[in-house]
């Protein structure tokens, strides 16, 4: 059988080849736990320790502030979470914005439980938090800023210098969800100015269920996860080394070609918007022109149903729709709403995202065969 096309990088990544091999022996040959301080326990210890190297070099950090978690939700919550109870003292506020992954949104509204406040910033038409409006945000009792780098969906990259810088002076932390952005754009966290960024090995071709958390030298957010003493006491629990081991080969990876990944990223997904936006009528690309990522297209199919479309070429190319339309209605997703996109656009968003492994022929393929299938649903 023939494999659809895969376009939707954004929901995860093939393994690259290279962290298979790389996370090999550890599944089949040192089995050693981390923490045994016999034999058995040295190759993996190294092996870790290496990996949080070669994820440091990527995020241009200290490997000891490098924190290995289950992925980018456990990173999310142990960032904002572990802030705010070791700041309850201090307030109890915290600023986020509309366009944020739940992994974000949901933390932050499950505090509201435990008396702590969040607004949501709203964003422009382009899915841009305005620095202007963090500012105006900030109250007295504000304890943690977090917004993401890049967004999922529409790949909006927000002005996390600006605001970092904001945050900085108002002596507040600042957590970004960078689960999008390491590996396909810089994410270095000096040149950023955040305090904690966190990272979804998935999204980058290292395996699903594993991830990591920066924590700026100074930060001392709460433990997340009670325990043994792993992790230097930050998040307790054996490690899963094989799947660090995963992380670090792809970090190595990303920092390897990262301008040249960068750069025929953009050239296909520009391909693809050509294909697409380009001969059809009633199409239009959401994002910010210019600060996006390299590899996402969020296109909207005016008067359309993107479950429809998406059941139409489901056979050859894999994407994710904007929107759910059912019998009573339609659910547009959270981000399109925040933007403002309206709903006779917004019901019929699809998202295309390309990756490493996607090929120049693929793309003018999918275009094609989204664009037969656009016209067919509209006849
Ligand atoms: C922006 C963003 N944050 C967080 C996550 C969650 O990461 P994980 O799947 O590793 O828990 C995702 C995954 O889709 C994401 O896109």
């Amino acid at each position: 059988m023939n494999k659809p096309i895969y376009l939707d990088y954004n929901a995860t990544t093939p393994h690259a080849p290279e962290v298979i091999e790389a996370m090999r022996p550890y599944l089949e040959e040192h089995f050693g736990n981390p923490s045994s301080s016999h034999w058995y326990g040295s190759e993996p210890r190294r092996a870790v320790e290496e990996a949080r190297q070669q994820v440091a070099g990527l995020l241009g950090c200290a490997a000891r502030e490098v924190v290995f978690t289950s992925g980018g939700t456990e990173a999310n919550n142990h960032a904002i979470k572990g802030t705010v109870w070791a700041m309850r003292e201090r307030g109890t506020h915290i600023i986020t914005s509309a366009v944020e992954h739940p992994a974000v949104l949901e933390v932050c509204r499950s505090l509201a439980g435990f008396g702590f406040e969040t607004t949501v910033l709203r964003v422009d038409g382009e899915g841009l938090v305005d620095p202007a409006a963090v500012e105006e945000a900030i109250r007295p009792d504000t304890i943690l800023i977090t917004i993401m780098h890049a967004n999922n969906e529409v790949g909006t990259i927000q002005p996390i210098g600006d605001i970092a810088e904001i945050a900085r002076n108002q002596n507040i932390i600042f957590h970004t969800d960078a689960a999008q952005s390491v590996g396909k754009i810089p994410a270095a966290v000096d040149a950023l100015g955040v305090d904690m960024l966190s990272v979804a090995g998935h999204k980058l071709y290292a395996p699903k269920g594993i991830g990591a958390l920066y924590i700026r030298g100074p930060v001392k957010p709460a433990k997340f996860c009670h325990g043994a003493g792993q992790e230097r006491g930050r998040r307790a629990g054996t490690e899963n080394v094989t799947q660090i081991v995963g992380l670090g080969k792809a970090c190595e990876l990303a920092s390897l070609n990262l301008q040249e990944h960068l750069a025929e990223m953009r050239q296909l997904r520009d391909r693809l918007a050509d294909g697409l936006t380009g001969v059809l009528p009633g199409s239009r690309v959401n994002s910010h022109p210019v600060h996006r990522l390299p590899n996402t297209l969020s296109v909207s199919f005016r008067g359309m149903e993107a479950n429809r479309i998406i059941e139409r070429i489901g056979g050859e190319v894999a994407v994710s729709p904007g929107a759910a339309c059912h019998s009573g209605g339609v659910n547009i997703s959270h981000v399109l709403s925040a933007m403002g996109i309206p709903e006779e656009w917004a019901k019929g968003t699809v998202r295309f995202s390309v990756g490493r492994m996607t090929t120049v022929a693929e793309v003018d393929r999918a275009a094609q065969v989204v664009a037969a299938a656009v016209r067919e649903l509209r006849d």
